[in-house]
């Protein structure tokens, strides 16, 4: 495993706890070190809990020493960073280093496998650049794409229980190693860490070989659709406000049609983290390199910049004027369970806030370090009761459940002003009205 950001260490550590022998390693020296010695550097839930058994039981390891771990290694996971460059193309400048290093220290023929996510055409770069390096040692090597779909909160879940495994692949020796690769997780021979063995019926994971091209372009495909659904959400939501409609009506009853699915409706701030914004940038990118305008997903990610406007939009006309204001935010992660904070809505909720000089009191359950030492002018408290004592106004801007189940009639007896402003519509309007609450939300009156 190249890369021990989340994809990597999720699929090490699930790889390992389903029987694998798995060796990491990063370029990151600190990691490294921190992972031996039995920390863990990012927050997912079961993830502290499956490295600890695995690294007891000898299946997974860590070293600094990449040679080391290529050496090791018969199939190679390259899990390393795939950041949006100012054009919004995927930069795979890690990709290409990643490759002449395996090219280089590699004595035996291996299967590069890219889990990164990188655009359509990138494994075909891969195999050019690792047959380059390796003129020298001569070593064979195959390529093979292996997108992940994970998500972040839920990742060892997901995991264990995916609804499809793409593998695209040059020849069926690839994706008969791949398939014995997932063959626990595909005969469900593993036991299952989240549901503690016993996991619900479901059905099970396809196994899908395809071509190289096509599974990466899947990724790219169906993280860009699931955007779209987001802002076709808020448009809707934006819609509803205009009409006198309620948005949480509409999109139930759309989501009842199985063509349309109930998912991903959620109108609010819109969509943040380190997938969907940088993905849709790198598939518009790609769209237009090869002459296909997508003008579509060129909407939908305007609309979804939109949603912070529209947030402050409603701020302003509660508020009026925010300088001297004392403004409580709860939620700072780009989504609930995690403590990723990259592209978070919020984030940009507290930027505007300070730059327009109200009093930020964030409160968050896992991202309050990481936000520090971003925004050191806030006050943050990890009890939200404390972040909305003496507030004019509570902005949610995460779903977490703690805010979700708030005790409102506490709040409002500690809160200077009885206003919040919902981006995420967790509140029921009527039940915070009824409380003595100016309640707004997006896309229900
Ligand atoms: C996403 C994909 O879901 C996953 O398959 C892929 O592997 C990585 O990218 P993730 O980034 O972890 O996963 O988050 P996800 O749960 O998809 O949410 C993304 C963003 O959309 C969050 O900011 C979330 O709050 C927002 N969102 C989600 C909405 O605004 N409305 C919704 O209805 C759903």
């Amino acid at each position: 495993m190249i890369g021990c950001g989340y994809v990597g260490l999720v699929t090490g550590a699930c790889l390992a706890e389903a029987g694998h022998e798995v060796v990491c390693t990063d370029i990151d020296r600190e990691r490294i070190a921190k992972l031996n010695a039995g920390g863990v550097p990012i927050y997912e839930h079961h993830l502290e809990g499956i490295l600890t058994s695995a690294r007891k039981a000898g299946r997974i390891s860590y070293t600094a020493d990449t040679a080391e771990a290529i050496r090791a290694g018969d199939a190679i996971f390259i899990c390393v960073g795939t950041p949006p460059k100012e054009n919004g193309e995927a930069d795979l400048s890690a990709i290409d280093h990643v490759a002449r290093q395996i090219a280089e220290a590699a004595r035996s023929p291996k299967l590069v496998i890219e889990k990164s996510t990188v655009p359509a055409r990138t494994g075909i770069q891969l195999g050019r650049a690792l047959a380059a390096y390796s003129r020298e040692t001569n070593v064979r090597f195959r390529v093979a794409s292996n997108p992940e779909f994970l998500r972040e909160g839920t990742a060892v879940e997901d995991f264990f229980h995916p609804d499809r495994i793409v593998v695209g692949v040059e020849d069926e020796s690839s994706a008969a190693e791949l398939r014995e690769i997932y063959r626990p997780i595909l005969e469900r021979s593993f036991h299952c860490p989240v549901h503690n063995g016993a996991c619900p019926a479901g059905h099970k994971a396809e196994f899908l070989v395809t071509t190289i091209n096509s599974a990466e372009l899947i990724k790219h495909a169906s993280n860009s659709f699931l955007a779209l659904k987001i802002s076709y959400a808020n448009v809707i939501a934006d819609l509803c406000e205009r009409i006198g409609a309620d948005v949480e009506e509409v999109t139930h009853a759309m989501g009842l049609d199985p063509r349309i699915g109930g998912q991903f409706l959620r109108a609010g701030l819109g969509f943040g983290g380190f997938c969907f914004p940088k993905d849709v940038q790198a598939f518009i990118h790609l769209a237009g390199a090869v002459g296909v305008d997508f003008d579509i997903l060129k909407a939908a990610d305007r609309v979804n910049k939109q949603c912070i406007d529209r947030f402050f939009e409603k701020v302003r006309k509660a508020l009026w004027v925010l300088k001297g204001k004392q403004v409580a935010v709860l939620g700072l992660a780009f989504k609930a369970n995690t403590d990723d904070i990259r592209f978070a809505p919020a984030l940009e909720v507290v930027k505007r806030l300070l730059e327009e000089g109200a009093h930020v009191h964030a409160s968050d359950p896992e991202a309050i370090s990481r936000t520090k030492a971003l925004y050191p002018q806030a006050a943050y408290h990890r009890d939200a009761y404390e972040a909305l004592r003496s507030a004019d106004a509570a902005l949610v801007c995460t779903e977490w459940d703690v805010f979700r189940n708030l005790d409102w009639e506490r709040a409002g007896k500690l809160m200077a002003r009885r206003l919040v402003i919902d981006g995420r519509n967790l509140y029921s309007p009527q039940r915070m009205r009824e409380l003595g609450f100016e309640y707004y939300s997006f896309g229900r009156e």
